[in-house]
């Protein structure tokens, strides 16, 4: 007899985002005709640049030609596409080698993929409040987790406590939900205790691209001696629209050993035998990011959204409510006002103001009271939605 993999029941009855796109449909269902103001899932709102729109028109017209046609690509990246992602990384002053870069589908995929890395037998610890897949992907692979909250006073971003043992670390720096940074100092405390552990983080740098303050880390190889216990991965869904595109990349430096295994070298095995890659027209596409020119444009995108951010902080800074976030990340973290529950604030803005956000409840107990609000918005809905949260919770 078949055995299912008997974690499954340890979920949650559905995913957050899931969940939460149901309850909207139950909206649009019994109110037809509304228009709603989606600030909800970080999902993009603007088009791709020119620049990525033209490296794709080119590699669709290379598949019409027999002498530019490609059939499989590399499964772990075209050497043209890592090399884009080494020099973005050394325009940091982080020298990858070409092999220690993975081309992915994105992040959210990879996020969960990766623990194939690692056996069933081993405890992660999740900063809360987090991204729930996160959560939900190391139950399904049977690992125990330890949920560490966090909360305004450490600024949401943790120290670690050297009395807690565990062998898997997600760090995600820009943070979602809460828009928290990592500085420099507070990584070298995770890579520290790593190395001390013999821990692995998991480094989710999906989004780096905005980040706007000098000094803080892009990236986990920033910090000395992150090389012997951290895989970076990242995506290009928020930092250039690829959310409906999917295209990313994975770090695994082959310094990365435990018990004799080296993990670059198992991810390599595991790529070319769970994947025939990414096709070579996104991987193009996705290759013009780092040109100077994708560069240029995807932070013109960057800058709309950073405007959306200004409005909703502008009404949140009027109405006297707390928050954080916004500036070095797409996600605005407030609290919510007169002690409601993040639930209640979610069906009172949707109900009475037609805007969906993000109850913080859905990425750990301790996100409850607070909500997120996404800058992914269209620029006309996101002033609409301020106005509204202006006229609704003003006292
Ligand atoms: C989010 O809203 O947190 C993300 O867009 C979800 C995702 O990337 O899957």
């Amino acid at each position: 007899m078949i055995k299912p993999n008997r974690h499954y029941s340890e979920l949650k009855s559905s995913y957050l985002f899931y969940n939460i796109a149901q309850k909207t449909k139950a909206y649009t269902d019994s109110n037809p005709g509304t228009h709603l103001l989606r600030l909800g899932i970080g999902d993009v709102t603007l088009p791709l640049c020119n620049e990525v729109i033209t490296a794709l028109h080119k590699a669709v017209d290379d598949q019409a030609d027999k002498s530019t046609f490609h059939g499989y690509m590399p499964e772990c990246g075209a050497d043209f596409y890592k090399d884009a992602v080494q020099n973005y990384y050394k325009s940091r002053g982080i020298d990858l080698e070409n092999d220690e870069v993975f081309v992915s589908s994105g992040a959210s995929d990879e996020l969960g993929d990766i623990l194939d890395l690692f056996d069933s037998d081993n405890t992660t610890l999740i900063m809360e409040p987090a991204y729930p897949a996160y959560v939900d992907a190391n139950i399904i692979a049977g690992h125990k987790i330890i949920h560490f909250p966090s909360d305004a006073s450490v600024g949401f971003a943790p120290v670690p406590d050297k009395d807690v043992k565990a062998d898997l670390i997600y760090i995600c720096s820009p943070n979602t939900p809460t828009g928290a940074v990592f500085t420099k100092e507070k990584l070298k405390l995770w890579v520290d205790y790593a190395n001390e552990n013999g821990s692995i983080i998991i480094f989710d740098a999906a989004y780096e691209a905005f980040i706007e303050e000098e000094g803080l880390p892009h990236s986990i190889y920033e910090i000395e001696g992150s090389r012997t216990c951290a895989i970076e991965i990242s995506s290009l869904s928020k930092t250039a629209g690829f959310t409906g595109t999917r295209c990313g990349y994975t770090v695994i430096p082959k310094t990365l050993e435990r018990e004799g295994m080296n993990f670059n070298a198992m991810w390599v095995r595991n790529r070319t035998t769970k994947t025939n890659g990414v096709s070579y027209i996104l991987q193009r596409g996705g290759a013009s990011v780092f040109t100077e020119n994708g560069l240029k444009e995807i932070h013109e995108n960057i800058a709309v959204y950073k405007r959306n951010a200004k409005v909703l902080m502008d009404a949140l800074d009027e109405l006297g409510i707390w928050y954080c976030g916004g500036k070095n990340a797409p996600y605005i973290w407030f609290r919510c006002p007169d002690g409601m529950s993040s639930w209640e604030m979610f069906d009172l803005l949707l109900n009475k103001a037609q805007i969906v956000g993000t109850p913080g409840e859905g990425f750990g107990k301790c996100g409850e009271g607070y909500f997120r609000l996404s800058m992914f918005g269209d620029p006309d809905d996101t002033k609409e939605a301020a106005k509204r949260m202006k006229e609704l919770l003003k006292k």
